[in-house]
């Protein structure tokens, strides 16, 4: 039997439409997670939504990869803008994911105060399958042919350019300008948004090919306000991207 492509997105606003997209769709619940599978193209295709924030992401793509052992993994939706060359409706394609609340800081002594400008990111372990040995990573890289695949479908795109930059992942949603800004340039993040790099993770650990795409829904830098509906056109580019992926790669 084929292995799925396994599609993410946390909102009904960030899946609804690809799930209507499927081919013979039937629900499923694994723990207290929602997916749909189904095909695309008559290909197998499960789509997850993982409900928002780390945590979820990670125990979703967990549950998801165990019980349909995905071919390769795209987590998408909406994002904050952190690069000043992106504007509301441009997309990200996550050519390296990062862990944004991952720091560890310099010892100071009490009454001496809180320094976040200072903080430096710290690693995350993966376990190699093959060695079973466990390594320390600072990023999550995407997987070649599913970035091809996204780039080879980037004129579908028309509210906004696509480009390859940094997702940054926290639980975390920043409208200090000055944060925004130093994350930018401490990580390279293009964007922000509160998954991501949770799946990647546990995409990493299990040896599976991922992609994040993110639109920038708003864009603090810019004062670009939060636009829901951006969350349809990510699932709009996703599908062409997954179709891309499903028939040439
Ligand atoms: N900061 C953090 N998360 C954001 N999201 C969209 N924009 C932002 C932002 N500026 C996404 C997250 C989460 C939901 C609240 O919206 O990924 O799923």
């Amino acid at each position: 039997t084929q292995r799925p492509l396994l599609i993410q997105g946390a909102m009904d606003v960030e899946t609804e439409i690809m799930m209507a997209a499927l081919e013979n769709p039937e629900d499923i619940t694994l723990g207290v997670w929602k997916y749909t599978t189904g095909t695309l193209n008559g290909y197998p295709v499960v789509i997850s939504r993982t409900r928002i924030g780390m945590v979820n992401a990670a125990a979703s793509t967990t549950l998801a990869i165990e019980h349909f052992n995905p071919v390769a993994i795209i987590n998408q939706g909406t994002a904050g803008g952190h690069d000043p060359e992106l504007h509301k409706y441009d997309i990200v394609l996550g050519k390296e994911v990062v862990n944004m609340g991952a720091f560890k800081t310099d010892f100071t002594e009490k009454s001496e105060g809180i320094h976040p400008t200072t903080w430096k990111p710290m690693t995350l372990e993966i376990v190699d399958n093959q060695t079973g040995e466990w390594t320390e990573v600072g990023s999550f890289p995407a997987d070649e042919a599913l970035l091809a695949a996204a780039n080879s479908v980037k004129d579908t795109h028309t509210k906004g350019k696509v480009v390859e930059g940094t997702v940054g992942s926290a639980d975390e949603w920043n409208k200090e300008i000055d944060r925004i800004l130093w994350l930018n340039e401490t990580l390279g993040t293009s964007a922000e948004e509160m998954e991501t790099a949770a799946a990647a993770q546990i995409a990493a650990t299990y040896d599976i090919p991922f992609l994040s795409i993110r639109i920038l829904s708003n864009n603090e830098v810019h004062k670009e306000a939060y636009d829901r509906t951006t969350g349809e056109d990510s699932q709009a580019f996703t599908l062409q991207v997954a179709k891309a992926y499903i028939d040439n790669y």
